[in-house]
């Protein structure tokens, strides 16, 4: 292992909470399209933006999810080239949906008709003249009631009939988010948990409406999108894996805003259930469905902690965590070995003097917190020369992740997870 000289430096880092944005409207222009797990505050993207990126033309959200921070460089002058890089289907069809500009009027127009066919074959099909063939995936009985099914699939097959593609997207996004409404699902979770039975009888939801006033939103959002984006920044979206190299060429970019996973998706955030009941209505097979966490950092357990990871802060956390619980702390190393490929995948893309700004959590497992950000900078400045700029340290007001989490997908098996997120600054020398 490569012997390195840190440039820790408590002064560096602080607290400040003027990057907490207590009372900020988080979903002006498109950033209120979809939900998604850990979705970064629109603030942060556009305040990185203008603090260390006043000369950069080409940005890369290496960890993209539903698109904030691409949209954001989408608003902001000097940006020429956005990209985007998730492995989720659902990140990239939401975030695609968001930087992608469509008039309105073609908009409003396409919705009267979406909205008037649905609403004819729904009394149609509710008398009975007319039947529907309707989407059988796994378990779709137990997470919606017959009723939705219907309602869904009569959504979705009009939705199908639009001949324009980036239209047909912006309207299945606006359907995405109603089949999570619509379902039987806990709203305000991110895993699959079904409503109580009692809470289930209750649960009659109109479907139809629900995807008709957030379709109506969405239009009325695009509309101020619309008049504000930069026109010469060019979106590119890669459904592409980090951890191998992409297709950005060498040292292409120079600014970098994201907030990579907060740990494995087995015990933190699973991408892969909260995007699942989308991605089935939307047609994928289940093979890329159910892959989605086993394909997300850390979706492996490695086989053992050996590793040759260049992070003392990280080894010094592992045996900790290995003194309590051996295959927790594999579950550790896994997300980290991951990590520390994107991190070459980033290197190997940025040019010097670009800033690499990352939002990190730094949980608690076994009772012993993971410094992420202190691994993040050991992993960087172990490549090269990456000066240390700050590290601001935020409260998550709010409850944009859950304060309590499921370190198992035992629902009510709760540990605490964070209150405060690490803003990281770096610049490449
Ligand atoms: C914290 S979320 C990003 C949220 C985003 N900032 C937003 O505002 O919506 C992290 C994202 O990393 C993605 N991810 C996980 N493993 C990845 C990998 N190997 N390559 C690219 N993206 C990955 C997940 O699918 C998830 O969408």
């Amino acid at each position: 292992m490569q012997s390195i000289n840190l440039t820790k430096s408590t002064e560096l880092k602080f607290k400040d909470t003027s990057w907490d944005f207590q009372k900020a409207f988080t979903k002006y222009s498109n950033h209120g399209f979809h939900t998604y797990p850990a979705m970064m505050i629109p603030q942060i993207a556009k305040r990185l933006m203008e603090t260390y990126g006043k000369n950069a033309k080409f940005l890369l959200d290496p960890f993209m999810g539903s698109g904030t921070a691409i949209l954001e460089a989408t608003l902001h002058e000097n940006f020429e080239k956005a990209y985007g890089i998730d492995i989720n289907p659902l990140a990239l069809l939401i975030s695609k949906v968001k930087t992608t500009p469509i008039e309105p009027k073609l908009l409003a127009e396409e919705y009267k008709r979406l909205m008037t066919k649905c609403l004819e074959d729904k009394k149609i099909v509710n008398f009975k003249q007319k039947t529907i063939e309707k989407p059988n995936f796994t378990n779709i009985q137990f997470w919606f009631k017959p009723q939705v099914i219907t309602d869904l699939t009569i959504i979705k097959n009009n939705i199908y009939l639009i001949e324009n593609k980036n239209i047909r997207d912006f309207f299945l996004v606006a359907f995405s988010e109603t089949v999570r409404d619509a379902s039987n699902t806990r709203n305000n979770e991110y895993k699959l948990y079904r409503l109580s039975e009692p809470m289930l009888k209750k649960h009659n939801p109109d479907t139809i409406n629900l995807f008709k006033e957030k379709a109506k939103e969405n239009i009325v959002n695009m509309k101020e999108y619309y008049q504000n984006y930069n026109l010469n920044c060019k979106v590119k979206i890669l459904a592409e894996d980090t951890r191998h190299k992409t297709s950005i060429q060498d040292e292409e970019i120079d600014l970098i805003v994201t907030s990579p996973p907060y740990g494995d998706s087995r015990t933190t955030v699973a991408y892969g259930q909260f995007s699942r009941l989308s991605l089935q209505w939307l047609g994928l097979n289940n093979k890329d469905v159910f892959n989605i966490d086993r394909k997300s950092l850390g979706g492996i357990p490695t086989k053992d902690l050996t590793n040759n990871l260049n992070s003392p802060t990280l080894q010094e956390t592992l045996k900790k965590i290995a003194a309590n619980d051996p295959l927790r702390a594999r579950d550790v190393l896994s997300f980290y070995v991951d990590f520390d490929k994107c991190v070459q995948e980033i290197h190997r893309v940025t040019k010097k003097g670009a800033f690499l700004c990352f939002v990190v959590g730094n949980r608690t497992v076994k009772g012993v917190q993971i410094p992420t950000d202190e691994i993040i900078l050991e992993l960087f400045q172990s490549r090269n020369h990456y000066k240390h700029h700050n590290t601001f340290i935020r409260n998550i007001p709010h409850k944009r992740m859950p304060k309590l989490n499921s370190p198992t997908n035992i629902s009510g098996n709760h540990a605490t997870t964070m209150n405060e997120e690490w803003i990281v600054i770096l610049e490449k020398q």
